[in-house]
């Protein structure tokens, strides 16, 4: 079955499930774009069915012309619809059930829905491999940035041995904000909220989960593994303060919420989503504010970076109608970049056999032989310091200790950690961040 294959000649027939930021951007630029659409894939893209929650909301656009279902799911049953798009959200419920249907009734989807494919994207691509039907995803990382299309095609050729980005604008301009003003979290995050740079349960941002969906689809996309959400490694920018960006940059590095993949010489694959140090030289640093970034390593391109708008009507606009020309134009990829009986488990690095260089914020009592005992500690688990930076607060107050230490085996910097938190100086426990050279 052809990706599109109920398609007269000229039009292919859409129907959209969710009028919201995503939704209605692409309603916007199908409209508006109609020209250069039609010159590039010599088809006609036509909106003919559409469904939200609220049928009568003002949605800046006369939708009068476009037939209504209350029920999304109704949308992926109709006999003049041949793609389906999923602006709904959500990883259970409507959204998947909506895809589910469409892919069984031989339709084509495109959605830009992270959640729902890290958690039930294996299943839903063999479901559409099954059914010989496409489901494409480009909005669903990293926004207006192709880099799904990249590494399921333009690098297709190459061994990958390293993907990362910053996958999530909200904490890039929450950290950002943070460097450039000197305030601290919670006062940036609010302002975020305020300016809609943030959601008011800011958590699938803030802790890491967003960018960990999208790190679950890069990783499977890089290496030909299974998707597998549970077993990546989170951790969010709730913790990280002021005093600790600004060391940071005294240090000569930035911090910024990192998503990482990498396949290593035996063959397993290090990845986690987490707050990390980089060198401020590195271009990675360089991204700020709302923007994302997706930077690949292949064997023969050697390194590839796409910087742009991760999120916003316009960019994953922009994404959702690339899948749609693809489809015009009667492109029929693997959802995962290759078919579904050839994805293979990720075989997991042991992170306590890594080498990492770490970044340790200490509050402590001031009391005489504190650092002695500090000091003594890490010697024991034979990590070496390569900086130290003490910080008076006013008189009585814990004293904030900043060490940066040398490569040392990760298990060893756990169990100094675990030997430190207890000491009885420690004022609260300790915060530290991996130093990533890049
Ligand atoms: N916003 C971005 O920049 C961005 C970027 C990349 C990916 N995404 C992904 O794109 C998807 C949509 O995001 P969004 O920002 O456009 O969300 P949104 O603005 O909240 O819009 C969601 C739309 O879905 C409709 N809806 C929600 N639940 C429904 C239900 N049970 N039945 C029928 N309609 C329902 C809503 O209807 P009403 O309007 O009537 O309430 C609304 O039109 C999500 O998966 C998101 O992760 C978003």
């Amino acid at each position: 079955m052809s990706p599109v294959s109920s398609a007269p000649n000229s039009t292919i027939r859409i129907a959209l499930a969710g009028l919201g930021t995503v939704g209605m951007g692409v309603l916007t630029l199908l409209k508006q774009n109609q020209g250069v659409i039609q010159t590039r894939t010599g088809k006609t893209l036509e909106v003919v069915a559409v469904s939200a929650r609220t049928r009568n909301k003002d949605r800046g656009m006369d939708l009068s012309g476009l037939a209504w279902e209350d029920d999304p799911v109704a949308l992926a049953k109709r006999d003049d619809v041949d793609v389906v798009l999923e602006m709904v959200g959500g990883e259970t419920g409507t959204a998947l059930e909506l895809v589910e249907t469409a892919i069984r009734a031989g339709k084509s989807v495109v959605t830009a829905n992270k959640a729902l494919l890290a958690h039930d994207g294996m299943r839903l691509a063999q479901l559409a491999e099954d059914n010989g039907v496409q489901l494409l995803f480009e909005a669903a990382v990293a926004g207006g940035i192709p880099a799904v299309k990249g590494l399921r095609e333009g690098l297709a050729g190459n061994q990958i041995e390293l993907v990362y980005g910053i996958l999530n604008g909200t904490c890039n301009y929450i950290l950002t904000s943070m460097r450039e003003t000197g305030r601290g979290f919670d006062a940036v995050l609010a302002e975020a909220q305020e300016l809609g740079y943030a959601e008011a349960e800011p958590s699938l941002d803030v802790d890491g989960y967003d960018a960990a969906h999208k790190l679950t689809l890069l990783a499977s996309l890089a290496f030909g593994t299974e998707l597998d959400f549970d077993k990546l490694q989170v951790e969010g920018i709730r913790r990280i303060s002021a005093p600790d960006i600004m060391i940071a940059e005294e240090l000569g590095y930035r911090i910024k919420l990192l998503g990482l993949a990498r396949r290593l010489a035996d063959g397993s694959i290090e990845q986690f989503v987490r707050p990390v140090l980089v060198p401020q030289s590195s271009e990675i640093a360089k991204v700020e504010g709302v923007f994302n970034a997706v930077v690949a390593n292949g064997n023969f391109v050697d390194e590839v970076m796409m910087v742009g708008r991760g999120a916003g009507a316009g960019p994953t606009a922009s994404a959702v109608v690339g899948d749609l020309i693809d489809l015009a134009r009667g492109t029929s990829v693997p959802t995962l970049g290759v078919p579904c009986q050839n994805l293979v488990p990720a075989k997991l690095a042991k992170s306590e056999d890594l080498y990492r260089a770490v970044y340790m914020h200490l509050s402590i009592l001031d009391e005489p032989g504190a650092l002695a005992k500090v000091a003594e500690i890490l010697g024991r688990y034979e990590i070496s310091i390569a900086s130290l930076i003490q910080r008076e607060g006013r008189s009585g107050l814990p004293v904030s200790l900043i060490i940066t230490t040398h490569e040392a085996r990760y298990a060893n910097i756990r169990a100094a950690r675990a030997e430190l938190d207890a000491l009885s100086i420690m004022a609260e426990p300790l915060h530290m961040m991996i130093i990533q050279e890049l």
